[in-house]
Parts: structure tokens; C-alpha cells; sequence
């Protein structure tokens, strides 16, 4: 942790956690900000016709961005987008059904591997890279930009099923059956990731997340090999083109121990807390290494009222004087009342 006296004055308040200094507030955004619980969101959805529209349609994304920044003032804008692009710019054929999540051509083996491309199509990438120069553009100098990818395990959990299921039984599976594959997957997604990243970073993003929403299912030596070890490669591929840039690890599920180690391997500037986080454990083991982002239940923001408060009250406690970023353990639901999302932040910003 650095001294009172170099806070990194004169940054976003997000950038001041990232780099271990304790701002004068906590930064907060939250996890799937822009989205459906936004009327104005579900407007410019239709609007667009489809989700992959949205994605690939750099004004469309930028708008979509920047919706909860003027509505709510958030610390951080994500860029919008999806972490099912780089699989769709390796080859992948995707669609999102309504109400039915995503659907992708499945890559169940090594011939299917093969059959993607080498290098992800620039067209679909370029377009990405363009909203987030367009989106720093528009965004107010207070207000971090992130921009994302999925971890390769997770992004691979979709690839191998063609869709989500709800252990992620059949990558799982082939990383037992046939763990060359398995790993050549990973080594795909690993440079294509890193790539991806490195290219946000230099269109704008001032850092990135990386989400690995799937973590949970590994057990602690899978976690090490699928979900550690491609996170430290990426950041290693990163940091070797931009040696100061700003990663943020979400390994959902993770368990204190997996954390720790995740966060020594991989040299990450923060960790992302889902909500069964256990806090004070976190802060007592890792508060001296890094920033802790999180870690509110996303239903005590959908019950609002005294479980709300309790909550919100709870988490500000436990980690009061650390390098903190407030957000939720994982993305805002639809059915999530805007009035509530008001609320966290008049509770955070005191
Ligand atoms: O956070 C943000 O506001 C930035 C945009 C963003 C989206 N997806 C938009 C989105 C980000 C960072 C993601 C990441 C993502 N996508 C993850 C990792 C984070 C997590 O939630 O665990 C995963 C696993 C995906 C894959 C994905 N995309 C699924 C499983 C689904 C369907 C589930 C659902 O909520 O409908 C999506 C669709 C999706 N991605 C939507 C949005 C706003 C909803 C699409 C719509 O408008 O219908």
C-alpha cells in the first residue's frame, strides 16, 4: 500500500484502488450495468433488433455504455459487449435466443479446433475497438473506462456445449477426455484474449476485467491448470506489450485459498469478490496486495429496504481504509428496481 501522501491525485478515483491507494470515496460501478433493468436500454434493444447488433454497431455500443454513467454517475463505464465475441471472431457461429442465453456452434474436439480461424476476424474486433475510442471520446475525464474479455476457461465452457449449462459438465468432461485438445483450446483463447486486450487498452480502456464467471466449478488443482495458469499468460502477453496496464481478475466462485494464490501467480491489481466471499478473510489476506472489487448480493439490491442498508452497511464496514471498489458479486438482474440501484449509491457515496 502506498503512502497518504501519493494517492494518485488528480486520477479517477477507480485508477487511485486499482493502483493500492485508498481514495477520498469508494468508486463504484457495477457488474452489467448497462442492461435490461434499464428502460432506456430496452428501447435502443429493440430498437437495434438484436443483441449482436448492439454489440457490433460501435454507435449503438457507445450509447448503450454510456446510459447508466448519465443516469447514475457510476466511477467506471464497461464497454458493452459481449465475452462470446472472441469466440464469434475466431469462427464460432453465435446467436442469443431471447430468453434462452447463447447459442454457438459447439467445439467438441480438435478437428473443430482446427476448423476455426488463426487469427480472429479484424472486422468484428475492429468494430469493438472503435466503440471504446468512441466511448473515452464521450466520457467525462473522472470516469474510468474498462473494457473485458472472458477468461479462457470460461469463454471455453460455452465453446465446447455450444451453450451454458449448469455446471459446465461438458468442458469439464473433455478437459478429462482429452486434455491435449482441452489445452490447445486454451492456448487459442489465451493469445486471441490477449490480443483483444491490448487493443482495448490502446483504443481508450484505462483498465481491463477479465471474467471468469465458471471458476467455481474447478476443483483446486483444475482451478490452477484452467483457470490460473491462462490468466497469468494473458497477463504476461499484456504486460509485455503495455507494462503498466490495469488488469482485474473475477474468478466467480473462487474460494479464499484459490484467491490467494491467483492473486501471487498472476500479479493482477485486483480481485473481483463474488457475495459468498468471506470479506474479512479476504482483506486479511490479500488488502496489502491488491484492490478488492465487490461483493453485494445483487437480491439484497433487487429486496432494497432494511436488507439493502444492512448489506451495503455491512460490506463498507469490513472494508473501510482499503484499496476498495464497491460492485456487486455478480451481474444486476433484470427485475432489478431502479430505485434500489439509487439507493446503493446514496448509501456508498454517504
Ligand atoms: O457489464 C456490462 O454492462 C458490460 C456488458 C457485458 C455483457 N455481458 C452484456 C450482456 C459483459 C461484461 C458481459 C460478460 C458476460 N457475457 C459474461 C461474464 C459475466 C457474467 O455475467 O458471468 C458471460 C458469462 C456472458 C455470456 C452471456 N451473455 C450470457 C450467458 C448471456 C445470457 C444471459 C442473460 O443475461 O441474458 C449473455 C447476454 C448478455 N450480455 C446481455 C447483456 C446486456 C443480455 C442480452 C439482451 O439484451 O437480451
Amino acid at each position: 500500500m502506498k503512502a497518504p501522501a501519493d494517492r494518485g491525485d488528480g486520477q479517477p478515483i477507480l485508477l487511485q484502488a486499482l493502483d493500492g491507494h485508498v481514495p477520498d470515496r469508494t468508486p463504484i460501478w457495477m457488474m452489467r450495468q448497462a442492461g435490461r433493468y434499464l428502460p432506456e436500454y430496452r428501447e435502443l434493444r429493440a430498437r437495434a433488433g438484436d443483441f449482436l447488433t448492439l454489440c457490433y454497431t460501435p454507435d449503438f455500443a457507445v450509447e448503450v455504455t454510456l446510459q447508466p454513467i448519465r443516469r447514475f454517475g457510476f466511477d467506471a463505464a464497461i464497454l458493452f459487449s459481449d465475452i462470446l465475441v472472441v469466440p464469434h471472431a475466431l469462427g464460432c457461429d453465435l446467436t442469443f435466443e431471447a430468453g434462452e442465453g447463447p447459442r454457438l456452434s459447439p467445439v467438441p474436439d480438435l478437428a473443430a479446433l482446427k476448423a476455426l480461424r488463426g487469427d480472429p476476424d479484424a472486422d468484428k474486433v475492429d468494430r469493438v475497438l472503435e466503440a471504446v475510442s468512441g466511448i473515452r471520446a464521450k466520457l467525462p475525464r473522472e470516469t474510468a473506462l474498462l473494457g473485458f474479455c472472458g477468461a479462457p476457461w470460461t469463454v471455453a465452457t460455452y465453446m465446447v456445449a455450444g451453450r451454458g449449462t449448469p455446471d459446465q459438465a461438458p468442458a469439464r468432461l473433455a478437459s478429462l477426455t482429452d486434455p491435449a485438445f482441452f489445452e490447445a483450446l486454451i492456448d487459442r483463447l489465451v493469445e486471441a484474449s490477449a490480443r483483444y486486450l491490448v487493443g482495448q487498452l490502446r483504443a481508450g480502456a484505462d483498465a481491463v476485467q477479465i471474467f471468469d464467471s465458471w471458476a467455481g466449478v474447478l476443483d483446486p488443482e483444475a482451478f490452477r491448470r484452467w483457470s490460473i495458469e491462462p490468466i497469468r499468460r494473458i497477463v504476461a502477453l499484456v504486460r509485455a506489450e503495455i507494462p503498466d496496464a490495469r488488469i482485474i481478475a473475477f474468478p466467480k466462485g473462487a474460494t479464499l485459498a484459490g484467491l490467494t494464490e491467483l492473486v501471487a501467480r498472476t500479479g493482477v491489481n485486483c480481485v473481483g469478490l463474488d457475495w459468498t466471499a468471506d470479506r474479512r478473510g479476504v482483506r486479511y489476506a490479500l488488502g496489502a496486495k491488491c484492490a478488492l472489487q465487490g461483493n453485494l448480493d445483487p437480491l439484497a439490491l433487487i429486496a432494497g429496504r432494511t436488507a439493502l442498508e444492512e448489506a451495503v452497511g455491512a460490506l463498507m464496514q469490513d472494508f473501510r481504509g482499503a484499496a476498495h471498489i464497491f460492485n456487486l458479486g455478480h451481474g444486476i438482474r433484470p427485475e432489478t428496481p431502479i430505485a434500489h440501484v439509487e439507493k446503493m449509491i446514496a448509501l456508498v457515496r454517504g
